[in-house]
């Protein structure tokens, strides 16, 4: 939807208004999968596709919402503690909350938005929606906050009012995305640097199996615990070292918990996700200097070797990803895996221009023939984070 069509829909549910427009993107991820919550690194970009949103403050404490893809509408009270039941509705209650404990003192608005992120594929619609507020609310009721303060209000709305444990890397993508970058954050210490991608001879290309995941619930939030009841465990073990996340934990400490799990009420369940974390660790640099190389082969050898682990090691695979990355490999895809939490949405494969028709045919046939559904194949571009739209 472009924005004279939002424009046009705010008029048409609001007696004719007018209000601001602003966009946010969702992402992708190079590398770097699970390991924002461990205080790892994370690879991502925004992508073209996003959330848009007429906003305009009504003078009154009533929010006023009307969802277009949903075709869905809801009121509430800025102050309400319980807030509208819709999940879409949610974000955005969420996030005027989170700004408001923030310091910004948003009142009543009325809004209309709409967005061409594919829900559930792993692409952060949710993000782009909480950042698109963030940002929009900020900016109209005069708040002063930073960027990460967006990007921190996004996160706890999903922790708060979702049910989802995630880290920090789609917010982070969302707000800070930068048309032809990526950034690789360091989820620690939250420094990051933009990283210029323009891989010649190659394309980034989605795969989108059109299984929808949910992160909210527990698969995700297990994960999330395993790995932090690892960190606590070998904390406990040294107590001479501060151990906050998996980031501060080494090889040597997970061979050492595997000879005293059972003391330590650790289960193999546990080991393995926790070793699938720190060898992401590892690929995120082994990633950054192949870059640096222009050595797209190793790149993408990474690629793979990620999809092996989410699907062996975290299980966060599904028979249909598992199914697309063989094609990648069948087809001599140079690299490819899941992207995003798992549990369904795409794979992301890094294809030499001359394969891309062969590889996008053979994925969309060989797909639907197995699968009867048709997978959808999205070009990246990679484009800006939050922004108002003059
Ligand atoms: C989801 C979460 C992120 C991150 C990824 C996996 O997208 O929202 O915080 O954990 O999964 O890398």
């Amino acid at each position: 939807m472009n924005k004279q069509d939002l424009l046009a829909a705010f008029a048409a549910k609001f007696n004719g208004a007018t209000g601001s427009v602003y966009a946010s993107p969702g992402r992708i991820n190079l590398i770097g999968e699970h390991t924002d919550y461990n205080g790892g690194f994370v690879f991502p970009g925004a992508v073209k596709q996003g959330i848009m949103a007429v906003i305009r403050p009504n003078d009154t404490d009533t929010v006023r919402a009307y969802s277009i893809d949903l075709n869905d509408y809801a009121e509430w009270q800025v102050s309400d503690p319980k807030g509208p039941d819709a999940t879409c509705f949610r974000f955005v209650y969420g996030v005027a909350r989170e700004l408001m404990e923030r310091g910004v003192e948003v009142r009543g608005f009325d809004t209309v938005f709409a967005g061409d992120v594919p829900l559930g594929a792993g692409m952060s619609s949710s993000a782009a929606l909480e950042s698109c507020f963030a940002y929009g609310l900020n900016d109209l009721f005069h708040g002063t906050i930073s960027k990460w303060d967006m990007v921190l209000a996004g996160q706890a709305t999903e922790h708060k009012y979702i049910g989802c444990n995630c880290g920090i890397m789609d917010q982070f993508a969302s707000v800070f995305g930068k048309a032809g970058k990526l950034m690789r954050l360091d989820c620690r210490s939250r420094e990051f640097e933009y990283f210029p991608f323009d891989p010649k001879g190659y394309k980034l290309v989605l795969v989108n199996s059109c299984v929808k995941h949910e992160l909210a619930g527990s698969p995700y939030n297990d994960r999330r615990r395993s790995c932090e009841s690892v960190a606590a465990a070998v904390q406990k073990l040294h107590a001479d070292r501060r151990i906050d996340t998996l980031r501060d934990c080494s090889w040597e400490d997970l061979e050492e918990l595997k000879a005293k799990k059972a003391d330590l009420n650790i289960t193999d369940e546990d080991l393995k996700r926790a070793t699938f974390v720190l060898g992401e660790k590892d690929r995120v640099l082994a990633v950054c200097d192949a870059l640096n190389r222009g050595d797209y082969e190793e790149v993408g050898r990474q690629m793979y070797l990620t999809h092996e682990g989410l699907s062996r090691d975290y299980e966060v695979s599904c028979e249909e990803l598992d199914f697309l990355n063989d094609i990648a490999k069948e087809c001599g895809v140079t690299g490819s895996r899941i992207m995003g939490g798992g549990f369904g949405g795409c794979t992301i494969n890094l294809v030499k221009d001359e394969l891309y028709n062969a590889f996008t045919t053979r994925a969309v046939e060989a797909f639907r023939d197995k699968y009867n559904v048709t997978p959808i194949i999205i070009d990246v571009v990679i484009g800006d984070g939050s922004r108002k739209i003059d």
